[in-house]
């Protein structure tokens, strides 16, 4: 088995590229990370009289997604290093190849089988969001592409029974299988769901909403952005309304969530119309005296919230 100890991460780079051209696999022996807990990366730590540039398992980790490969369990193989073992993953195994219109993201596709909230770089981000918009204090929500319900679900269970039972939730998306399924999950009588296209919201006469949530819908093909975005603002947020936008920066394949949006006649991750979109958003709500912060990372949450005209006077 290959061992590293002082080589750089270049040399191990291309080492990882060049076996996995020829193999599913990939392993080599590196210092134990467990040893020299608290060093940096490329940190010099010498145990009986050997030499080893330290590398943490988020680094390990952080290069096995790189790489387009699942890190297995490191096992140890002395008394201070350990083997590393990336698997390369199935990259033909996502739901963003599919050809399908409305049901591309229904029930019987592959990404029914995600569960964001699961998922710690997700889930984060926007609990942080729904608390900065003070989500229980919001009457009506509307969710644009809710799919099954997974971001009201959160909702709910962030709440007390009493907060949420007080809220209206209006969620649509034009996937007949997942509104259903959404219908079966929210079964309280307070959350409205419509099969429906949402370039035409006004046929449903939604009237105007506290907090717009939208996540991972805006950029879909057949849906003019900019547009859009303002219309939306225009005729359905309420004066104090608050907005929540989620851009994923990020692409799901063979089990995991990989960092980095596939964009057109890129061969990597580019991430221009992303952030190209998301600052439009954020200058167009300040124009119009919003508050407003971009975090997160595999996704990116965008809130805006009102400024408090006396707050703002008082400074
Ligand atoms: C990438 S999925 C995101 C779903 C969910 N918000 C999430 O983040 O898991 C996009 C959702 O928007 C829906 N969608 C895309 N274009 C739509 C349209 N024009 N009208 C209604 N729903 C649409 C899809 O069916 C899908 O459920």
């Amino acid at each position: 088995m290959k061992t590293f100890t002082i080589q750089p991460l270049t040399d191990i780079l291309s080492y990882a590229h060049a076996t996995l051209k020829e193999s599913d696999t990939l392993i080599f022996e590196v210092l134990n990370p467990d040893i020299s807990r608290g060093s940096y990366a490329g940190e010099h730590v010498t145990i009986e009289n050997k030499t080893y540039l330290y590398r943490s398992y988020k680094a390990w980790s952080d290069l096995g997604e790189l790489l387009f490969c699942r890190m297995l369990t490191p096992t140890p193989l002395s008394d201070h290093t350990v083997a590393i073992t990336y698997e390369k993953l199935d990259l033909s195994d996502s739901f963003h190849h599919s050809e399908e219109k409305e049901e591309k993201y229904g029930t019987a596709s592959r990404f029914a089988a995600l569960c964001k909230n699961e998922e710690p770089a997700f889930l984060s981000p926007y609990l942080r969001a729904l608390r900065s918009v003070k989500v229980g204090e919001k009457k009506r929500i509307l969710n644009l592409g809710i799919n099954t319900g997974d971001e009201f679900d959160l909702i709910r269970q962030i709440l007390s029974c009493e907060e949420y039972a007080k809220l209206e939730l209006i969620g649509i998306d034009h996937s007949e299988s997942a509104i259903n399924h959404a219908r079966e999950r929210f079964s309280e009588g307070n959350a409205t769901f419509y099969v429906h296209d949402i370039n035409d919201l006004n046929t449903l006469d939604l009237g105007q909403f506290d907090l717009i949530i939208t996540i991972g819908t805006l950029q879909s093909s057949g849906i003019d952005f900019k547009p859009f975005f303002m219309s939306l603002i225009q005729n359905y947020l309420a004066k104090e309304g608050a907005v929540i936008l989620g851009f994923p920066n990020c692409r799901w394949m063979g089990g995991e969530m990989i960092y980095g949006a596939k964009a057109p006649n890129y061969p990597y991750s580019e991430m221009s119309i992303v952030v190209k979109d998301i600052y439009y958003c954020k200058k167009y709500l300040q124009q119009k005296k919003f508050r407003v912060t971009l975090t997160g990372k595999d996704y990116l949450f965008l809130t805006a919230t009102k400024i408090n005209p006396i707050l703002r006077y008082n400074g």
